[in-house]
């Protein structure tokens, strides 16, 4: 079975992103990476119909944006979404913002972003205002196409929707069958109440779902389905109305096993069980 679609930034594209964490480097730019291999991961789940692309500057002092330029050059620019990440609540001033939206263009080698995403949603010298006006500069110009908030509550929501008035095309957050604080605190209530997309990063919970097979009720739904655990801690995932997942692989054989992930259909009985878990 193909992967479930989403409509998302205006574009209906599969509920699967490319998650980009340790690409060239972490915090720091990593003279051990294998640039190579990670360049021809993203080029291959971008042949697969993978499309949005999470993109943060910091992340290898720009080095992941170096390896996503080189592994997007040959595609369709308009059929990917890049979603780039700024982190607001460090600059100093919004003229900062400037500065860091023109070095993604540079970098990626674009001339507009698909989506502007609030890293975290703490508003510092920058304020919320002088990011609206930003926002609705670029949108106009059609430089920037979206606004996304990431690490956000239902209340941050709430917040931001009072005082900014460019609409919020998707929230990313913390979310996998091990961390659930974002049911518990009623945001993926919310968000599907309002119909904001959620983007649920960590999704393998990198990559510890592979041992969840131990917990008994989980293990029992891996055999029941003859999938692998990854699978099923996916394929519960990617079920949940309005939910698509951002996962990070270098690796061709964990990249098909999760392309694979939802070969098989989960009774809702079966995602009642996964729902009530309690592995935290
Ligand atoms: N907004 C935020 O604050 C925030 C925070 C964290 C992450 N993110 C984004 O979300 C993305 C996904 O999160 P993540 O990278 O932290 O965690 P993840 O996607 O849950 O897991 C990635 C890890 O799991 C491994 N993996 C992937 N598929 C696997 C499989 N089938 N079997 C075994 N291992 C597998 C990967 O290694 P291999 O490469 O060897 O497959 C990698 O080490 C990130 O890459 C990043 O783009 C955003």
């Amino acid at each position: 079975m193909s992967l479930p679609t989403i409509n998302i930034f205006s574009k209906q594209m599969p509920k699967l992103g490319i998650g980009t964490w340790g690409i060239g480097g972490y915090m720091t730019k990593s003279p051990y990476s294998d640039y190579i291999n990670e360049i021809t991961q993203i080029k291959f789940q971008i042949s697969k119909g993978l499309s949005l692309i999470d993109c943060w500057i910091a992340q290898g002092e720009g080095g992941s944006l170096e390896l996503i330029r080189q592994a997007i050059e040959e595609f369709d620019r308009q059929k990917l979404t890049l979603m780039c990440k700024f982190d607001i609540h460090k600059y100093k001033n919004a003229t900062e913002l400037e500065v860091i939206f023109q070095q993604y263009l540079k970098q990626l080698n674009t001339d507009y972003l698909d989506v502007f995403e609030i890293h975290r949603p703490v508003f510092s010298a920058v304020s919320e205002k002088e990011v609206e006006s930003f926002l609705k500069e670029k949108i106009k110009t059609r430089k920037i196409r979206a606004f996304a908030v990431s690490n956000a509550t239902s209340n941050d929501l709430i917040n931001i929707g009072k005082k900014m008035s460019v609409p919020i095309g998707a929230v990313e957050i913390l979310y996998n069958i091990f961390d659930r604080e974002s049911e518990s605190n009623g945001t993926i209530a919310y968000c599907q109440k309002k119909k904001i997309p959620i983007i649920a990063y960590r999704p393998l919970n990198r990559g510890m779902s592979n041992i969840a097979h131990t917990i008994e009720d989980f293990g029992k739904i891996v055999s029941k389905y003859n999938a692998t655990p990854n699978q099923v801690a996916l394929n519960w995932l990617l079920k949940k109305e309005g939910v698509m997942a951002l996962l990070k692989s270098s690796n061709r054989a964990h990249i098909n096993e999760n392309l694979d992930s939802m070969a098989f259909e989960l009774s809702l009985e079966d995602c009642q069980v996964i729902d009530s878990l309690k592995l935290r």
